[in-house]
């Protein structure tokens, strides 16, 4: 599938800005990169940054489809909601390689990268990563704004909360709940479900950190 002749206004310019810059450029999209350290950085890599956030929300909203290019979970969502309250359309980015069931959903502002598989009846919230070679199994839910890092994979029917992160290759057994704002550490066994807002890591995985 292309998009030819659509356009896309990518908010975050750094590590996860190129990539998704990458990937909207194959899927056929002219892009322009906004980012609030301009102007004192007016480039990256060869694009150049045409604004801050407060330049783009005064740009017409019909002009293009936007996308929030941010690795912070929590600065993600609160750019992503400023820009739909101002009633911005979200692209949804989808590489061509990876394997999206017919029966999953994926919702807007959410970007999922080469390689990774999200299986029959998965649900990917708004504004998430799925990120490179990931895998989301069947009846997985993941909650908006969450990162779910590379070569992770959540068995069946887990549930990840709003603004989580799974870290890079770690594992979920299935019917695992995580709650909101939990972060999982790199190369993680999660076997126990976890609460909202605290970090574990390990194999198998343990609360190291709680900010309840
Ligand atoms: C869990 C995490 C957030 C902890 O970060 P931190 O608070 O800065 O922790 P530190 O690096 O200071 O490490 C503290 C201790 O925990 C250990 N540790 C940190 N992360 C660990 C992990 N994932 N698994 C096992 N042990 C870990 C360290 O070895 C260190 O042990 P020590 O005190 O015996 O030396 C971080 O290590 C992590 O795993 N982040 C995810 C990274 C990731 O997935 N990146 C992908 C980007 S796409």
């Amino acid at each position: 599938m292309t998009n030819a002749n659509k356009q896309l206004a990518i908010l975050g310019a750094s590590g996860q800005g190129k990539v998704v810059a990458d990937l909207a450029e194959q899927l056929g999209y002219k892009i322009r990169f906004y980012d609030d350290a301009y102007p004192s950085k007016t480039r990256i890599e060869h694009w150049s940054i045409s604004g801050t956030l407060d330049d783009l929300l005064e740009c017409d909203v019909n002009t293009f489809e936007v996308i929030v290019a941010i690795g912070n979970n929590a600065i993600r969502k609160e750019k992503s909601l400023i820009l739909e309250q101002s009633q911005f359309t979200f692209a949804k980015l989808i590489h061509p390689s990876a394997v999206v069931s017919q029966y999953a959903k994926i919702s807007v502002g959410s970007v999922v990268f080469a390689g990774a598989v999200i299986n029959a009846f998965a649900e990917i919230g708004k504004g998430c990563i799925i990120n490179t070679a990931s895998i989301v199994e069947h009846d997985t839910k993941v909650g908006d704004f969450s990162h779910i890092c590379p070569n992770t994979a959540l068995a069946g029917a887990v549930k990840i909360g709003e603004c989580c992160w799974v870290g890079i290759g770690s594992q979920v057994k299935q019917m695992i709940t995580v709650g909101e704002h939990t972060l999982i550490g790199a190369g993680s066994v999660v076997v126990k479900s976890l609460p909202a807002n605290v970090t574990a890591y390990g194999i198998p995985a343990v609360i190291i950190k709680s900010d309840n």
